[in-house]
């Protein structure tokens, strides 16, 4: 997962990039940004490279993503400016002290209870502050237009099923539980990512991974010849050069 997460990063880097300018813009001064479900560090460094002023305080609750981010972090010489916390985000939050930004990627779904997790979010931060949440509208394709890609369709429909019931919280319009949760001046921006062929041998990692996730993910769930041409689609995706990149994202912006 940890590799998976910062390929993302590496391969939709047009995507980041316009993200964190647009968001960068959001934050004035020395800002105290929270990053929460922070994973590898995509979000947290690249906040901290942007607002040269800033300090980040990355929450997760898996050590092995902190250990990582640190160390990504101490590598880059943002060591000093960028914190871990462990913590479990479905339980009342730890006081992250005053919080001008909370950034949330790919993180919000896995909230056991998204309205409880808005509500703390409001407390935490200061009135004026931002709460930034991205979210994926779906999740990558590399097959689209090749002769697997009704296959790559199956299987994605499976993995939704799976995440339905695993009780994640995909799909849901963010902008308006924020102005539930007293959040005003919600912007919205929705990010339809494509990379043509011929991808980078980087690009063809992240989708070997990725359809690595899925064949293990889907174990049980579909007839084992399925589950067998998976491993021999993902096997060979290195020698291909028909491969893309898609996927599309929302990013949700507001303020406290
Ligand atoms: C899909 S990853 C996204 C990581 C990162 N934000 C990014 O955009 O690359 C989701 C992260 O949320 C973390 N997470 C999930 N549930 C959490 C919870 N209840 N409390 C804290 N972190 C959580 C996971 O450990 C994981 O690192």
């Amino acid at each position: 997962m940890i590799e998976l997460l910062d390929l993302d990063a590496e391969v939709l880097q047009d995507y980041f990039r316009d993200l964190i300018s647009w968001v960068g813009r959001e934050a004035a001064g020395r800002p105290h940004v929270v990053d929460l479900g922070a994973g590898s560090g995509t979000g947290s460094l690249a906040l901290a490279r942007e607002l040269p002023g800033a300090t980040v305080t990355a929450v997760d609750l898996s050590p092995q993503m902190l250990a990582h981010l640190s160390s990504r972090a101490e590598s880059a010489g943002l060591g000093d400016r960028i914190h871990t916390v462990e913590a479990d985000l479905d339980q009342p939050w730890p006081d992250f002290g005053p919080t001008d930004m909370i950034w949330a990627s790919a993180s919000m779904h896995h909230m056991a209870d998204p309205a409880k997790a808005l509500d703390s979010a409001f407390a935490a931060l200061r009135p004026g502050g931002a709460l930034v949440i991205a979210e994926l509208d779906s999740f990558p394709r590399f097959l689209t237009g090749t002769p697997d890609e009704e296959m790559e369709l199956r299987l994605h429909a499976e993995m939704a099923k799976r995440r339905h019931e695993a009780g994640l919280h995909m799909h849901e319009n963010w902008g308006d539980r924020m102005s539930q949760a007293g959040f005003t001046s919600v912007t919205q921006r929705h990010f339809d990512i494509e990379l043509r062929p011929p991808l980078p041998l980087s690009a063809k990692r992240y989708a070997a991974l990725s359809l690595g996730r899925m064949r293990h993910g889907l174990e049980g769930r579909l007839p084992s010849a399925d589950l067998v041409a998976l491993e021999e689609i993902a096997g060979g995706l290195a020698g291909r050069d028909d491969l893309s990149v898609r996927t599309e994202r929302t990013v949700w912006l507001a303020r406290r």
